[in-house]
């Protein structure tokens, strides 16, 4: 391609013709292709161009000349700057739409694969359903980058959160503007089954950690503070409750962050699975251990992978404050631990990062040859390509998306593989 024929700031108009897979409007300005984000199918649209990159650009809205009719109010102040939430201009129903559509496009394009995918199952919250926020600090500002920028969003509220959370996020914006201070980053979680909150701060600075002590006298049910990555406050963890178990997380630990819609993605996979009595289960990329300990009532045993060591100490603790005596974690990476595993295997739970299975390790699960694999993913886009490594041995039987994101483009997916 020779050189792209628009320049940064230049402003055009032009027709939303579909929406990508974030969720931002496609346009074409003089055969290039421009992503334009917070538009929808059909709408005309004035804005400037702010990034170009060799194939495409990126441009900021200005103003919808002429609205799509599913175009709605967004409720929230920070909606037009801030990067945290990309579907608030439509209705939570058109937006389980583009969410089942976008799941059926990343099988058909990138994975060749035809199915039947079911309807999206909904959020029981739309609102103030994230029990994690991580925050980016600039001086005496806190928010979130906006979209596709770096350019801090100061914010005193977030739609998506947890109240317990806003609260906190009130209380350290006012340490932030009283306190000269080198802080990068402040995420925030809930722990559901007591309600209580686990803050992590990273500075630069290390005369930063008396925020601590401002912490602790000032925000509510305040459980564990992690500065620089060490424990200063508490014993490190929060608990959640999930599906009837308790489990202990640590800061690097991960857990799903909608608390509440969890329990149906967990529910959804293990019917799916049908598992009996006998089956030994595989879990990989198991976290800390909610897969392992919800199935373990249902199998003979179960093994789980994971890599942060920390979320390893949490699956073994939470086994055993579950009572659960037929489970086993190993500590390290999938794609080399995998192969080290004698038991035959029945069934494989596999619920990797954003990036998808490592391709060794996709590999040996075709050795394993389990009967099925229940793959678990928040990204249709590499969860569509794994699919297709597994497809010559593997039916893709159920694909049933689930939203656990409410109000961004993002969709949780659950699909049941059975062998040919
Ligand atoms: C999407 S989370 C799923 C966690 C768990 N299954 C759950 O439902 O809570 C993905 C997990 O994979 C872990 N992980 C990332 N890369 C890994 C690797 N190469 N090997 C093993 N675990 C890895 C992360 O630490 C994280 O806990």
């Amino acid at each position: 391609m020779g050189l792209i024929p628009i320049k940064i700031d230049e402003i055009y108009e032009a027709e939303v013709i579909d929406l990508e897979n974030e969720a931002a409007g496609v346009c074409k300005v003089k055969g290039v292709t421009v992503f334009v984000p917070k538009t929808l199918v059909g709408e005309k649209i004035r804005f400037r161009i702010t990034e170009i990159k060799k194939n495409f650009a990126r441009g900021k809205l200005i103003e919808i000349l002429s609205p799509s009719e599913k175009r709605v109010k967004s409720s929230c102040p920070y909606y037009e700057e801030c990067g945290g939430c990309d579907l608030r201009h439509q209705s939570d129903d058109e937006n389980l739409i583009f969410k089942r559509n976008k799941v059926i496009k990343a099988l058909e394009k990138i994975g060749k694969i035809k199915t039947e995918v079911k309807p999206v199952v909904p959020s029981f919250k739309n609102e103030n359903y994230r029990n994690k926020a991580s925050f980016k600090v600039e001086n005496d500002r806190i928010g979130f980058y906006g979209s596709g920028t770096y350019q801090l969003v100061d914010i005193s509220y977030c739609k998506l959160l947890e109240d317990k959370i806003n609260d906190a996020l009130l209380i350290i914006r006012s340490y932030l503007k009283n306190n000269k201070n080198e802080i990068k980053t402040i995420t925030i979680k809930l722990g559901n089954a007591m309600g209580e909150l686990l803050i992590d701060v990273y500075s630069t600075d290390l005369k930063d950690e008396k925020i601590k002590d401002y912490l602790i006298s000032n925000v509510k049910d305040l459980k564990v503070i992690v500065f620089n990555g060490k424990t200063v406050y508490g014993n490190g963890y929060i608990g959640q409750i999930c599906n009837g178990l308790m489990f202990n997380c640590s800061s690097d630990s991960f857990f799903q962050v909608n608390s509440v819609q969890v329990e149906r993605l967990y529910k959804i996979a293990i019917k799916e699975a049908k598992l009996s009595k006998n089956d030994v289960v595989l879990d990989l990329y198991c976290g800390t251990g909610t897969i392992s300990c919800i199935v373990s009532s249902y199998v003979k045993k179960v093994i789980g992978i994971e890599i942060v060591e920390d979320a390893v100490i949490d699956a073994n603790c939470n086994a055993r404050i579950n009572g659960i005596t037929n489970s086993r974690f190993i500590c390290g990476d999938v794609a080399k631990e995998i192969s080290k595993i004698k038991e035959k295997i029945d069934v494989i739970f596999v619920d990797p990062p954003r990036k998808g299975i490592d391709r060794k390790a996709i590999a040996v699960m075709k050795k394993i040859l389990p009967k099925k694999i229940v793959y678990i993913s928040c990204n249709p886009v590499t969860m569509a390509r794994d699919l297709s490594y597994l497809n010559d041995l593997y039916n893709v039987k159920e694909v049933t998306p689930v939203d656990m994101f409410p109000n961004t483009c993002h969709v949780e997916c659950v699909c049941l593989l059975e062998k040919h």
